[in-house]
């Protein structure tokens, strides 16, 4: 793109910390020719609380003239009772995934070289999750009755489309194809039978076209496991929307710590503006004290470069961030000046 029209939601806790360094590290890496126009939208636990929205359809409608999105985390205070029941995940983050379509969240695990990994022998870590974005258990199908009586039945159904899962897994098979061509399914269908022999079947039916592609399939929880154990042997994984979640903050604590996490909530064919986030959320624990790492979120820009085709721009953000990595003596920096050295690197 000649012109990217960026709309920035830094939204709670860490996320303004970590977007304030994303936006430096992008607007410097962007070639010269390339016009960003950035704009900067409240929506978050604080604006709910002030003006009553989480996010209108009005506010929807604007976020949907811009060519993509910036996001921070959402979530505020946990003990705040005003925001129990997901209401800012929920009404803010989910609404956009499924309004904008974005039926990939394409989330990178990459053991970059100096990154440090809790792992003993974590060997080349550099996989990729494929996880559905718009089904399944996030759906908000089910309900409770007898509430609040010793007899209270709580449901929530997973919903798995032949259509949604068809295009997930092409666009694995895909990536697939311009990686080492090895794609893992990984679900639950030993017990999860209904959605999971969908999944196993429509993998299978689509891998027909895939000849060059090798494929297999685990359980959910061997590949927890596997993760801890063997991490090199995954190339790409696709998976469904919970199972996803899951296994990417573990795939990010095994390469070197969330804060490093990159993620992009992708509708491919651009008919909606796609978002790019780190994996990590709002981390109320850490919020004000400076010791967010905004590499996650520096790194999910070079996501967002790479899908407008800046390659280039995206490899010199993550050789800054790599470098950067490799400068870590075991200090302490903020996160400030993680992003300082982050943005110098890329100057260098
Ligand atoms: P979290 O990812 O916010 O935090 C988990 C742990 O990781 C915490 O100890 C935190 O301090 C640490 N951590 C996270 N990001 C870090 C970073 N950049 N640098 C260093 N440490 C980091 O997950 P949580 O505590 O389960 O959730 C907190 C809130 O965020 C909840 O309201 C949750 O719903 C929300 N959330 C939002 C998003 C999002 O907006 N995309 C994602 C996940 C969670
Ligand atoms: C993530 C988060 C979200 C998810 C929550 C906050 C709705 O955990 O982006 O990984 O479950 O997708
Ligand atoms: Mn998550």
């Amino acid at each position: 793109a000649e012109a990217i029209n960026l709309a920035v939601i830094p939204g709670d806790g860490i996320g303004p910390e970590v977007i304030a360094e994303a936006r430096k590290v992008l607007r410097a890496a962007l070639p010269a020719s390339v016009a960003l126009t950035e704009t900067e939208y409240p929506f978050s636990a604080r604006h709910y609380l002030e003006t009553g929205e989480v996010l209108s359809d009005d506010s929807l409608d604007a976020l949907a003239t811009h060519d993509a999105i910036l996001l921070g985390a959402v979530g505020g205070d946990p003990n705040d009772p005003r925001l129990a029941g997901g209401i800012l995940e929920r009404g803010l983050l989910l609404k956009l995934r499924f309004a904008f379509d974005h039926y990939i969240n394409l989330r990178p695990s990459k053991l970059w070289p100096s990154a440090s990994s809790p792992l003993k022998h974590p060997g080349d870590i550099d996989f990729v999750v494929v996880r559905e974005g718009t089904e399944g258990l996030y759906t908000g199908n089910g309900g409770v009755v007898r509430a609040g009586t010793p007899h209270e039945i709580a449901t929530e159904v997973s919903v798995n489309t032949a259509y949604g899962v068809e295009r997930t897994v092409r666009y694995a098979f895909e990536l697939a194809r311009t990686r080492r061509k090895k794609l893992t399914l990984v679900h639950k269908k030993n017990v999860l039978v209904n959605a999971g022999l969908m999944w196993n079947r429509i993998v299978d039916e689509v891998a027909a076209e895939y000849p060059d592609v090798e494929v297999n399939y685990l359980h959910i929880d061997a590949v927890t496991i596997f993760f801890v154990t063997d991490p090199q042997r995954f190339d790409v994984i696709v998976t469904d929307n919970i199972f996803g979640d899951i296994i990417t903050d573990l795939a990010g604590a095994v390469t070197g710590g969330i804060g490093l996490a990159a993620s992009g909530n992708l509708n491919p064919e651009g008919a909606f503006p796609s978002m790019f986030e780190p994996v990590h959320g709002s981390a109320p624990d850490i919020a004000g004290t400076g010791k967010a790492d905004p590499t996650a979120a520096i790194l999910s820009t070079a996501l967002l470069l790479r899908h407008f085709g800046h390659d280039e721009a995206a490899d010199r953000v993550e050789a800054a961030c790599e470098a950067d990595m490799r400068m870590r003596d075991g200090n302490a920096r903020s996160t400030s000046e993680i992003g300082d050295a982050i943005l110098a690197q890329l100057q260098a």
